[in-house]
């Protein structure tokens, strides 16, 4: 039987690294077999794409941003995820799919069909089992944290007003994906946060 397929997703600056890592180190302490990896990236090929999509200084249009991501995507699918999967493990992926459709569906303005049409064959129609999504505006957590660190990464960089559109895309797709998704709202104290993810993994019974 296939493994479990988990994603997770939010804006920039929310916390979303610090999670992937609590969730990774409670994964290894309780000896669950997961593979955990990220998008873009995740395989040679990809992370070469990767450097390609993240360098500053690029002009790079919207279309071929999307397909840059979709290329990245196929080769992790093909040659990590599905693999990995198929074999019966779990797999939990830093971004996936729902990263395009908010960025460059929602935020570059490129409409949420064209990019599920451009990783339709890239994702080999396997779309993950459960979303966690870190539900908050990026531009509040900003402003707690004493205004932005400046970025060298080329989305990271865009305008405030990117990243809300980026925000409310991904509260459409999570709208439209109830099953899927599992919201969290970000808490002051990390460890809270990672306990709230790590109980609504329990309570769908991907681990114990
Ligand atoms: P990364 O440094 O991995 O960001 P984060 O730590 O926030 O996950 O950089 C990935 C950037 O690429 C981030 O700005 C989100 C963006 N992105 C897209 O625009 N589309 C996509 O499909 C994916 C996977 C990421």
């Amino acid at each position: 039987m296939d493994g479990i397929f988990i994603t997770l997703e939010g804006c920039e600056g929310v916390g979303k690294t610090t999670q992937v890592k609590l969730l990774q180190n409670y994964i290894e302490e309780h000896n669950i077999e997961a593979v955990f990896t990220r998008e873009p990236g995740g395989t040679p090929v990809a992370e070469e794409i990767r450097k390609i999509i993240l360098e500053t200084g690029r002009d790079v249009v919207p279309l071929v941003e999307a397909y840059l991501f979709a290329t990245a995507r196929a080769d992790h699918m093909q040659n990590l995820i599905l693999p990995a999967l198929r074999s019966g493990k779990m797999v939990i992926c830093d971004r996936f799919i729902d990263s395009s459709l908010a960025y460059q569906g929602g935020a570059r303005g490129l409409g949420f069909d064209v990019i599920y049409q451009i990783n339709k064959a890239a994702i080999g129609g396997r779309m993950p089992d459960c979303t966690v999504f870190l539900d908050m505006n990026p531009i509040q957590s900003w402003r707690k944290q004493k205004g932005k660190v400046v970025s060298d990464d080329r989305l990271e960089g865009e305008a405030d007003e990117f990243h809300t559109k980026v925000y409310q895309s991904f509260c459409k797709i999570r709208d439209s994906y109830t099953e899927r998704y599992v919201s969290i709202i970000p808490q002051t104290e990390k460890l809270n946060t990672h306990s709230l993810i790590v109980n609504a993994l329990k309570k769908r019974g991907y681990f114990n």
